[in-house]
């Protein structure tokens, strides 16, 4: 059964994208397939990460929303460029070009579309995990795709705005009974390491808190060229990023 998940954020710049390709490709280490989604359809990033090329997309997202495309011909698949041992790695795009992005935006699309596209991943790819990465805030179609997944992760930094924000957001979730995991990311690195952290948030948000990651200058330096846990698999943030994926493996079933 494939399990869907969305990394969300209330606000922007907390990390999704670099979360969604690094935990994607830790659970590749792990034997599984997995499928990543960019949903960020006004400012995708994903590919980015990734470095796939605009001509690797043969189709877009959009183009599927709208019945001009297979499903087959938006799915790259990424395992061998990556050059990763084992598992599937899958990328689908989100068009970029502005006029597409503005219909899409003007007419909406339906909850139906997510959960489609995660049991047809799920049918014809076999993959064990499909991975939505949205746009921040809780605009209608970002709550749409949270919604439609079976479990949504919320990163956020340690900053107020970020907190209040995550706050509310949790309470919208819990309303649709959604389970809701939350992920620090970019924490100061004194404050990181501090045991009760953990406790204290989740206690403060009424959301377990299944990760914490450090800020690491090396990430910034990185720039988003490639993917960071393939080029530094000793480093510490992919230590973090696999106790993250430990919690999913062994917890969401
Ligand atoms: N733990 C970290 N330590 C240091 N830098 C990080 C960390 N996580 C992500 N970054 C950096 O933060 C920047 C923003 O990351 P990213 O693009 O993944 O965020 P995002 O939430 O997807 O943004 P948006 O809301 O625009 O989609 C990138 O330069 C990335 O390399
Ligand atoms: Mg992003």
């Amino acid at each position: 059964m494939v399990i869907s998940f969305s990394i969300h954020s209330y606000r922007g710049g907390t990390g999704k994208s670099t979360t969604t390709a690094n935990l994607a490709v830790m659970l590749t280490l792990y034997n599984k397939k997995v499928a990543t989604v960019d949903l960020d359809l006004t400012s995708p990033g994903l590919h980015v990460i990734y470095q796939v090329s605009q001509s690797q997309m043969k189709a877009t997202l959009n183009d599927y929303i709208y019945g001009k495309a297979a499903l087959e011909d938006v799915v790259v698949d990424l395992t061998n460029q990556l050059s990763l041992p084992r598992g599937k790695l899958y990328f689908l795009g989100a068009s970029m070009k502005p006029e597409e992005i503005a219909k899409l935006m003007r007419e909406g699309y339906s909850e139906r579309f997510f959960r489609e596209v995660a049991k047809q991943l799920g049918e014809v790819y076999g993959v064990d995990y499909v991975i939505f990465d949205t746009h921040p805030g809780l605009n209608e179609d970002t709550l749409l795709a949270v919604l439609s997944s079976d479990v949504s992760f919320m990163l956020m930094r340690m900053d107020k705005q970020d907190i209040t924000g995550t706050y509310v957001t949790a309470q919208v979730l819990s309303k649709f009974n959604k389970t809701s995991y939350v992920i620090l990311n970019m924490v100061p690195p004194d404050m990181a390491n501090a045991p009760e952290l953990q406790a204290e948030v989740s206690k403060l948000l009424g959301v377990p808190v299944i990760g914490v990651i450090p800020f690491y200058p090396e990430i910034l330096q990185h720039r988003s060229r490639g993917v960071f846990i393939l080029r530094h698999p000793k480093h510490p943030y992919t230590l973090r990023i696999k106790a993250v994926v430990d919690f999913i493996v062994n917890n969401i079933k």
